[in-house]
């Protein structure tokens, strides 16, 4: 459906849990963070009743995020049956990779459409640090099922100085070498996020041209999102930029967000969402249900302006309770 600024909202991301089996060091403390109780996250059936509405009101794309979503038990059958709800096209899935290896073939079959893949670096050492946990042999596992599988595979890579700044042009010969994009996510000042500072998107730009040539736009449409591709001559895959700071885009904006307590959140940086679980617990109509939610989409915020310096209803929790 179309909000009042005239996006069509066709894009929902599921966050199905806060908790996570890593640390990335820019998203939460080594000792993680209070996790939500089990009967404070939606249920899978209230999670499909969400869907089956947005479904009616022109949303045709998932996104399953966290935390990490592989550590939900029964994720499988979730991805089943929401990509078995009339209307709703393409689930992918956002992870971290750990358990995806041992998964995919299930998620495959399940009907998982692609996989967004979190790696930062393939420095062992540096992997360690950043996520506080020894697995990136795992991760690697998991890109190569993803591959093996002929799932469409991203990797999305937070490129910050202190951290991984010299590792980037490794990561980026998995692009060279496989048919999977590789993308740059600007860091957000959100949470965690806010202690460390980004990698220029100019300084990216230059080491990539350094090593591997002139960069070519790419007119191709990649995915849902706000990534501007380019391609490089001998890669097999993409390279993409995701500048929400540096390069607004939210005035093509296509998206909304469930998070894993139910709250119906309109734009990452705003905590005013609306809080959906209240409302399927006191045993809402579908009919009022689907009045809610297309009032709230409607209602979108029509930028997020984190460079501006309103502090009204600001969303202080951390990227790993949002789902990216
Ligand atoms: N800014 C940008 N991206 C972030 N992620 C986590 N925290 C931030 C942040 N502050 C990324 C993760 C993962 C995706 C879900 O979000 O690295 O790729
Ligand atoms: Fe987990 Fe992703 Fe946060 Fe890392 S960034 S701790 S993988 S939720």
């Amino acid at each position: 459906m179309v909000d009042s600024s005239g996006r069509n909202i066709e894009y929902l991301r599921i966050s199905v849990t806060d908790r996570c089996n890593l640390r990335c060091v820019y998203c939460m403390p080594e000792c993680g963070i209070e996790n939500l109780e089990h009967d404070e996250i939606l249920t899978f059936k209230e999670i499909m009743l969400i869907v089956k509405t947005v479904s009616q009101l022109g949303i045709h794309k998932i996104k399953i995020t966290g935390g990490e979503p592989l550590v939900r038990k029964g994720i499988v059958n979730l991805v089943r049956r929401i990509k078995d709800i009339d209307g709703i096209e393409e689930i992918t899935m956002t992870t971290n990779g750990v358990l995806f290896g041992d998964m995919a073939d299930s998620l495959a079959e399940a009907g998982l459409d692609s996989v967004n893949i979190s790696l930062d670096t393939l420095n062992s050492k540096n992997f360690n640090e950043i996520t506080r946990r020894d697995c990136l042999d795992k991760v690697k596992f998991g890109l190569k099922k993803a591959v093996e599988l002929g799932l469409k595979t991203k990797i999305n890579c937070v490129p910050i100085s202190q951290l991984n700044g010299d590792d980037l042009i490794d990561i980026l010969k998995i692009a060279k070498e496989n048919p999977i994009d590789v993308r740059f996510i600007e860091l957000m000042p959100i949470g965690f996020g806010k202690s460390y500072s980004p990698v220029c998107n100019e300084q990216i730009f230059e080491q990539i041209e350094q090593n591997f040539g002139t960069l070519q736009n790419s007119k191709i449409k990649h995915g849902n999102g706000p990534a501007v591709y380019y391609n490089l001559s001998d890669f097999k895959g993409s390279i993409g930029f995701i500048s929400a700071i540096s390069n607004e885009f939210c005035d093509t904006c296509n998206r909304i967000r469930l998070t894993a307590d139910g709250n119906l959140k309109l734009c990452l940086r705003y905590n005013n969402g609306v809080a959906l679980k209240p409302l399927l617990r006191s045993g809402i109509s579908k009919e009022q249900l689907k009045r809610v939610i297309e009032n709230a989409i409607y209602n979108k915020p029509s930028h997020h302006g984190f460079n501006s310096s309103d502090t009204e209803n600001i969303e202080l929790k951390n990227m790993v309770q949002i789902g990216g």
